[in-house]
This record gives C-alpha cells, sequence and structure tokens, in this order.
C-alpha cells in the first residue's frame, strides 16, 4: 500500500521551510517595510506571492480541482526536479522510467546522483506493463511515465497506466504537456482515486507560453505541501504571474490555437503521407509528429539550410531514421511541404 510518509526523504520530513516576509504577512494593503524592498518602481518593486493564490484559484476552478492540489513552478522541469529531491535519496533511491521519452527526467535524476532506469518501449511505442512493473524493486521511487509521449507522440492506455498506479508503493508521474491536444483523457479525474499520482501539466504548448516558464504539477495536499516546503521562496515571477492570469480568463483563444494546431497536424500528415522520402508517420495525440524517413540525415541537413528547423531523432532508440516535427502555421507547414519536395527531386531521382 502507498504510504507518503514512507517515501519521503527522512532530511526533508524533518526540516522546517524557509519562511518568506511574504508567507508572514498576506495582506495586499499596507505599508510594505518587511521585504528590504526598494520602494519606488511599483509594481515590479515588491515580491511576488510565493504561493500564486490568485493563480491557483483560478487554474483550480478551470481544471475542477483544489486550489491544495496544485504546485506551480519554472517550468514542468521544476516540478521534476523537485520531487526527485523529495523522495530519491541521492545514490541509493532510483527513477524508472520508458525508453524513448523525455530527456529531463534522466537529466534532472542524474543531477541529484539518483539512478535512472529505463523499460523500453514495444517497437509501435506501446507500453509493456508487465516489464515495468517487473523493472521496480524497493529502489524506485518515482515512475515518470509521459503520455502523449515525446518522442514518439502516441498516448499510453489508460488501463495501463492505472494498472501501474495500483501495483506500485511510490510515486507515478503522468506528464501531461501535450494532454490539450489529446483525444484521450486526463488522468486529473483520478487525483482523488489515486493517492500516489501526480499528474503535471505546463503552460508551454496548448497555452503557447513557453516563454513565461510556468509549470503545473497536481497531487495530494500532502505531496503539494511538500513541494512548497522545498521549493524557492518566489520561484514564480510578477511576470508570469500576470500573463498567466490573463490567459486564464481567455480560454477561448487557447481552444481556437489547439484546434487550429489539429487541423494544421491532419494537412501536414496528408501531404506528407503522399511524399516518396516518408516511410511512416507514427500516431500522434501532440502537436508534433515523429516522421521515419528516407535519408533522415540528409533530409534533417537539407532543411536545416533552408533554415527550416526540425528534430533529428534518429539516434534515439527506437527512433531511427525518424525526425520529429512540430506542427506550425499554415504558412510555415506549407513552406516545409515545399522544401521536402525540393529535396526529394535533388535527393531521389
Ligand atoms: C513531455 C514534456 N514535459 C515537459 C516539458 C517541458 O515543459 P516546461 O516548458 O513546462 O518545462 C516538455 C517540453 O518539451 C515535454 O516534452
Amino acid at each position: 500500500m502507498f504510504e507518503l510518509e514512507k517515501i519521503i526523504r527522512p532530511n526533508i520530513k524533518r526540516m522546517k521551510p524557509y519562511s518568506s516576509a511574504r508567507d508572514e504577512y498576506k495582506g495586499q494593503e499596507g505599508v510594505f517595510l518587511d521585504a528590504n524592498e526598494n520602494p519606488f518602481n511599483n509594481p515590479y518593486n515588491r515580491y511576488p506571492d510565493p504561493l500564486q493564490n490568485e493563480l491557483k484559484s483560478k487554474l483550480a476552478q478551470i481544471k475542477k480541482v483544489e486550489p491544495s492540489q496544485i504546485f506551480l513552478g519554472n517550468g514542468s522541469d521544476e516540478a521534476i526536479d523537485l520531487l526527485i529531491r523529495a523522495f530519491c535519496e541521492p545514490g541509493k533511491d532510483s527513477v524508472l522510467s520508458l525508453s524513448p521519452s523525455y530527456g529531463m527526467y534522466q537529466v534532472a535524476a542524474e543531477t541529484n546522483a539518483v539512478e535512472f532506469r529505463t523499460v523500453s518501449l514495444n517497437p509501435d511505442f506501446t507500453l509493456n506493463v508487465n516489464k515495468l512493473k517487473e523493472a521496480i524493486d524497493s529502489s524506485v521511487k518515482l515512475i515518470f511515465i509521459c503520455s502523449p509521449n515525446n518522442p514518439s507522440g502516441n498516448r499510453f492506455a489508460k488501463e495501463d497506466i492505472i494498472s501501474v498506479l495500483t501495483g506500485f508503493n511510490g510515486l507515478v508521474v503522468v506528464d501531461e504537456a501535450y494532454i490539450d491536444f489529446s483525444s484521450g483523457m486526463s488522468f486529473l479525474s483520478e487525483l482523488n482515486v489515486f493517492g500516489n499520482l501526480v499528474v503535471l501539466q505546463t503552460f508551454s504548448k496548448a497555452w503557447g507560453l513557453a516563454g513565461i516558464r510556468l509549470g503545473i504539477a497536481y497531487a495530494s495536499p500532502e505531496i503539494i505541501a511538500i513541494l512548497n516546503k522545498i521549493k524557492y521562496p518566489y520561484n514564480v515571477n510578477v511576470l508570469t504571474q500576470k500573463v498567466a492570469l490573463e490567459a486564464l480568463h481567455n480560454l477561448k483563444q487557447k481552444e481556437n490555437w489547439v484546434n487550429t494546431i489539429l487541423i494544421q497536424k491532419e494537412f501536414l500528415i496528408q501531404k506528407l503521407r503522399s511524399m516518396k522520402v516518408v516511410e511512416h508517420i507514427y500516431p500522434s495525440d501532440a502537436n508534433f509528429i515523429l516522421v521515419k524517413v528516407a535519408k533522415s540525415e540528409d533530409l534533417f541537413n537539407f532543411l536545416i539550410d533552408k533554415q527550416i528547423i526540425t528534430r533529428n531523432r534518429s539516434k534515439v532508440a527506437l527512433c531511427e531514421g525518424c525526425i520529429r516535427i512540430t506542427i506550425g502555421t499554415e504558412m510555415e507547414n506549407r513552406i516545409l511541404v515545399e522544401t521536402i519536395s525540393d529535396f526529394e527531386d535533388e535527393y531521389l531521382k
């Protein structure tokens, strides 16, 4: 059975968090002489709300969760790092994930001297649940499952992820960075069912806000309290909180962007399907497609020469000969297709 008390690192459990000036006084109005700020240059002279209460309250309403179930950080990458630091003892515990998947799980684990293990996906990028469960031993404290997965683009079956959640005594982190582009359901609806579930989402993709660096972890209030205890006090700056709040008041815009991107994805898939250089397009639940092509290195470099930048995934496990293409605007996608056509004329005569 999952018990949070058993997996939190003892030093984290014992420690007292830093108490910032703005933790101690919560009012908005007053003569602020507590934080050694400059009294001029309002509003940027003031430290941000350390717990981002206004933002969380709006996000909670939209996502149908409690504000206490939300952690906000400097990109999802901050949440990934903090989860490892809170629950994995360096040199002793380990993190388990899938291969291929998002590279930051490994970087964050190894930065913290935590062993990183992977289980290979099947060649069609589906999840082998039995293999994943076999790789669990007492050292594994966290399992990262990216769904829809980067770089393959597919989402995993709900039953498979639930089977991992029920069969594991550590935390299962479901990274849903691309969930807005997916026809599958979000695991947010399972938050009150599984105490060991953490769901990651981000403002970097569907919301069009990669530049402001804002990532979200949803979990039980107890898990969120641990992340809050060890984060930097003012980890989400004033500008980021302001811009994100504006975005949350304009849900329609995000939905329109997602719809446009999905239409463009179909357009691009249709065009690519008829091209000689394209050998396979993997099913995608995301805002990118993984495409197996002939002469992948040559094509990738040809596109670079024309200032069209895709991601060469040829050397990634199970992705031999593949490039990953993010869906752009209609104009950008047309330019891509035309340039691939020029490549075919030159290289596939
Ligand atoms: C699966 C996945 N998770 C997280 C991220 C990063 O999110 P953020 O910009 O919030 O750090 C990415 C970025 O590409 C990603 O592919």
